[in-house]
């Protein structure tokens, strides 16, 4: 449905979609410009699939599309993000860390053994960590084929996997934490999917936008919060097969590829931070 409407007040920005305000108590997010109608879809997918399932996901109420622009109407969610909430200082990192491992451990309890959700035509897990890490400049073919390698002898995964996320995608309403922007969502590896989000903690998924002062603020806490987000995931549910080193390694490398999509002074730093971090999981994989 192609619609001319007037856009509302404008409430929340990230790297694929622009957020406004639509009636009362509803949001529309909108793609930018050149973005395939397959990301909302898959974005409403998931959305859909886990609100169903009694996950704290906004509802998700009809697609839009707007001056050639693709778009879904979704449940308002009114409060900061976990992100903004951490860089406030209203969220200890500790209480942060545990909460995101929480929160992902309940997301991945839903299991489709049996069942397929995947959405035709989208990217799966796997296809997106290996279009990523072969993105990568600063590694040779050989070694990348070595990491894909690794990564395809891992079991695919019946777990709901949301694939992105990091504080800046969840919003700590007043009835507590809810869960945005499911367009990398999958059927997948729930250990594929805390080494995304161990990634995105040591990475900030948006460097280009984030002050200087966020930065450093974020280089002192970075380490710390993972290492809680990932003794507290563990401690739910026990790494029993041995493979998060694993998925680590190619979460990490994958990071990297994305990251020298972006030219941001920043980026350096995080991407050799990430390669030590590969280097030394590489040693116990
Ligand atoms: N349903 C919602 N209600 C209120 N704010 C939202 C909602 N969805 C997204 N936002 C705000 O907009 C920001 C960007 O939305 P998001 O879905 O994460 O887009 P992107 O895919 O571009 O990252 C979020 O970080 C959040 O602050
Ligand atoms: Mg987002």
């Amino acid at each position: 449905m192609n619609t001319d409407i007037n856009l509302g007040r404008k409430i929340g920005d990230g790297a694929t979609a622009e957020i406004f305000a639509y009636g009362e108590n509803q949001v529309l997010k909108l793609l930018k410009a050149n973005f395939s109608r397959m990301i909302i879809t898959q974005d409403t997918h998931y959305s859909k699939i886990a609100h169903d399932h009694g996950l704290p996901v906004p509802k998700v109420w009809d697609h839009l599309e707007v001056d050639g622009r693709y778009g879904a109407i979704f449940d308002r969610i009114d409060g900061l993000t976990a992100a903004e909430r951490l860089l406030k200082i209203l969220l200890r990192p500790s209480k942060y860390a545990k909460m995101q491992a929480k929160l992902l451990a309940s997301i991945h309890s839903i299991d489709f053994s049996g069942d397929e959700i995947h959405l035709p035509g989208s990217i799966t897990q796997k296809g997106r960590f290996e279009e990523q890490i072969e993105k990568m400049d600063i590694w040779t073919e050989k070694k990348k084929t070595e990491v894909i390698e690794i990564m395809n002898h891992l079991p695919d995964g019946d777990s709901l996997c949301h694939g992105d996320f990091h504080g800046g995608n969840i919003i700590m309403s007043t009835n507590g934490p809810v869960i945005m922007d499911w367009d990398t969502g999958s059927q997948g590896n729930p250990w594929g999917d805390v080494a995304a989000s161990s990634a995105c903690i040591l990475a900030d998924p948006n460097p280009e936008t984030a002050p200087n002062w966020h930065r450093v603020i974020h280089r002192m806490i970075t380490k710390r919060i993972n290492k809680v987000f990932l003794k507290t995931y563990l401690a739910i549910r026990p790494d029993t097969d041995n493979q998060l080193n694993k998925w680590l390694v190619c979460a990490y490398a994958a990071r990297i590829g994305e990251l020298s999509q972006i030219h941001h002074p920043a980026i350096p730093e995080k991407q050799t931070l990430m390669l030590s971090f590969i280097e030394k999981k590489l040693l116990s994989v």
